[in-house]
């Protein structure tokens, strides 16, 4: 197949403006998908997906399209994970293709991911033309839409098409602009192999399936493949396409996209981002950029039970074998004993993580309060990273201490920019833009200290902008700034999982907010529970959770038993949740009371 028939290219959008609808019309449309099988095919997708837990990753469809020019196209349709948790993927995939089509709702605009994923498109060169979806809606302003586009992003719209993705109005037009707009791969066949690993994950029965698309040489059966990271090498089994099933092909040549499955075992081995050679023959460097997937948001796990560390050793393992993002590593708390901490990609890529050892693993897990890395300068020159507070020095021993800091893009109505601003403000922003999308529409960027966001700013952000606040944020750098240790003591006793790292000049403030809902929080025991807080040795702020008289039972005077037993189960239920620190029983919601707090 001549490379001048071939075009590879990425759906790009908001949440919800379509991307899916639009991929699916896609498929419908074009030869490989007959429209009778496709519920099947994209009940097979699913399977896929589920089998992977959830759409984080990027998957690529190999499809054929007859173009009014009577020429016959291939066209591979490389899909990006929608969360920002994931925009180094997203990232990885754009650099497989040559064009992106940015879908946009034309019934809401421009949206905060609409932003960053078109950057992201724009940093990685791609040709680009806007899509601009259901015009079938009533509210549909397809003009303003433009309008905002070339204004606000800075996108030539004079390839846009109108399109419901819903009736299939204005698809076959999207089809042609593909063929038009984007141009087709360059590479040659003969050069050494140069293949760019974009998506890789386990299958139980094959191995590892890397995803790939070939720059330069190819790859084919038998092929002594060598990983340049890593410099492993393997000998290939099978490439093939997805159309979108599994489908074995002769070879996967320069430009074209398609799985290797080389028997590897080990999901590390094949890291997103590397580039693929031929052992004896390689290319003479690797594809631009390869850079590590790092950890930026960390949390402990510890078992409720001491006995289910083994479990939930294993259970972690068997994630990670899908997911190298997923780092973790034991830990030991004088509080909470044996357990792990964990590295994730983001907020929502932990919160992924940990429903699932629970739900799928049937593991009960107390986490420790999200947080960020810490880079800190000591006294003695040492340079150090810190993501666990309760391994942060002593503040005598610290000269300088650093944060990550990120780029955000929030896209709101105007009646909600004050209290946002407002918002951004308290969590230590910066602010970079502030520019009306349209009369009712306005779009803010912000530096914000990372922490920050881990700390409940989804949350508060939706509930000051009554949900009608989209957000989206890159990671931009380190700033030093003054942070504190600030540890909680329960009678006496520093509880290490408890610790948190915060503004100075919010420390004050934040422990007694947080002393005083640790007191709603730790139910009444049998005896006194001071709870204090502390920067230091210098307790800033205490509450006292006043010695259970009675017991529960008591209530009940021995008659109703049927109520009896409900607030036994009421109370197991609890203690489930519950992990004693000396004598104390502390619930799981007092090592996150630190997001409930503002
Ligand atoms: P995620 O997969 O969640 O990232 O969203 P997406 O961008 O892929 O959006 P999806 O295709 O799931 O569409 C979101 C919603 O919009 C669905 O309820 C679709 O049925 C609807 N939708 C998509 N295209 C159109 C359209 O052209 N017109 C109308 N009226 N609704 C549409």
């Amino acid at each position: 197949m001549s490379k001048e028939l071939i075009r590879n290219f990425s759906i790009i959008a908001h949440i919800d403006h379509g991307k899916s609808t639009l991929a699916d019309r896609i498929l419908e449309k074009t030869s490989a998908v007959e429209k009778r099988d496709m519920k099947e095919q994209i009940l097979d997708d699913m399977d896929l997906e589920r089998e992977r837990g959830i759409t984080i990753k990027a998957h690529a469809v190999t499809v054929k399209y007859k173009a009014k020019d009577g020429k016959e196209y291939t066209f591979n349709l490389i899909d990006t994970p929608g969360h920002v948790d994931f925009s180094y993927e997203v990232s990885r995939s754009l650099k497989a293709c040559e064009g992106a089509i940015l879908v946009v709702d034309a019934s809401q605009g421009v949206e905060a991911q609409t932003l960053a994923n078109a950057y992201l498109a724009v940093d990685n060169d791609l040709e680009i033309f806007p899509v601009l979806n259901k015009i079938d809606l009533p509210a549909a302003d397809p003009d303003k839409v433009l309008e905002q586009i070339e204004h606000v992003i800075g996108l030539d719209t004079e390839h846009a098409v109108l399109v419901s993705a819903k009736t299939g109005v204005g698809v076959d037009e999207v089809l042609e602009k593909i063929v038009e707009v984007f141009p087709p791969p360059k590479g040659d066949e003969n050069n050494p192999t140069a293949a760019l690993i974009f998506d890789s994950w386990y299958d139980s029965y094959r191995g590892v399936v890397i995803l790939t698309r070939v720059f330069e040489g190819k790859i084919y059966p038998k092929m002594k493949m060598k990983f340049i990271s890593t410099g492993k090498v393997y000998e290939v089994d099978e490439v093939g396409i997805f159309t979108p099933k599994m489908t074995k092909t002769k070879e996967l040549k320069a430009g074209e996209v398609g799985y290797v499955i080389a028997g590897i075992k080990n999901i590390q081995d094949t890291k997103i981002g590397d580039t693929i050679t031929e052992d004896g023959k390689e290319c003479a460097e690797p594809l631009p950029g390869f850079q590590e997937m790092k950890p930026v948001v960390f949390s402990s796990f510890f078992p409720t039970e001491n006995t289910h560390y083994e479990d939930l050793r294993d259970a972690m393992e068997k994630l990670k074998l899908n997911d190298a993002a997923f780092v973790f590593e034991p830990e030991t708390s004088d509080a909470l004993g044996f357990g792990f901490r964990c590295g994730f990609l983001g907020l929502l890529h932990m919160e992924i993580i940990q429903e699932r050892l629970e739900r799928e693993y049937n593991l009960d897990l107390i986490s420790t309060a999200p947080s960020v890395e810490y880079k800190i300068t000591k006294t003695n020159g040492e340079v150090i990273f810190v993501s666990n507070p309760s391994k942060m020095p002593e503040p005598q021993y610290i000269q300088k201490i650093e944060e990550p800091v990120v780029n955000a893009t929030i896209v709101t109505k105007a009646e909600f920019v004050g209290p946002i601003l407002q918002l951004c403000t308290d969590r230590r922003g910066i602010q970079k833009r502030l520019e009306y999308l349209s009369q009712e529409r306005v779009l803010i960027e912000y530096e914000l200290p990372l922490n920050e966001i881990v700390i409940d700013f989804y949350d508060r952000l939706k509930s000051v902008s009554r949900g009608y606040a989209s957000f989206d944020y890159s990671i931009a750098g380190m700033r030093e700034s003054n942070l504190v240790k600030l540890d909680i003591l329960v009678n006496g006793e520093i509880v290490d999982a408890l610790s948190v790292i915060v503004h100075k000049d919010k420390a004050y403030y934040r422990a007694q907010a947080l002393t005083r809902k640790m007191k709603e929080l730790i139910p009444r025991q049998m005896f006194e529970v001071a709870i204090q807080a502390a920067i230091g040795r210098r307790v800033i702020a205490r509450t006292t959770v006043k010695a259970l008289r009675k017991n529960v039972l008591a209530k009940c005077y021995g008659g109703d038993i049927t109520r009896k037993r409900k607030l036994l189960e009421k109370q197991k239920e609890g203690k489930k949740r519950m992990k004693a620190v000396g004598k104390v029983k502390i619930p799981q919601e007092a090592f996150l009371a630190i997001l409930k707090v503002n």
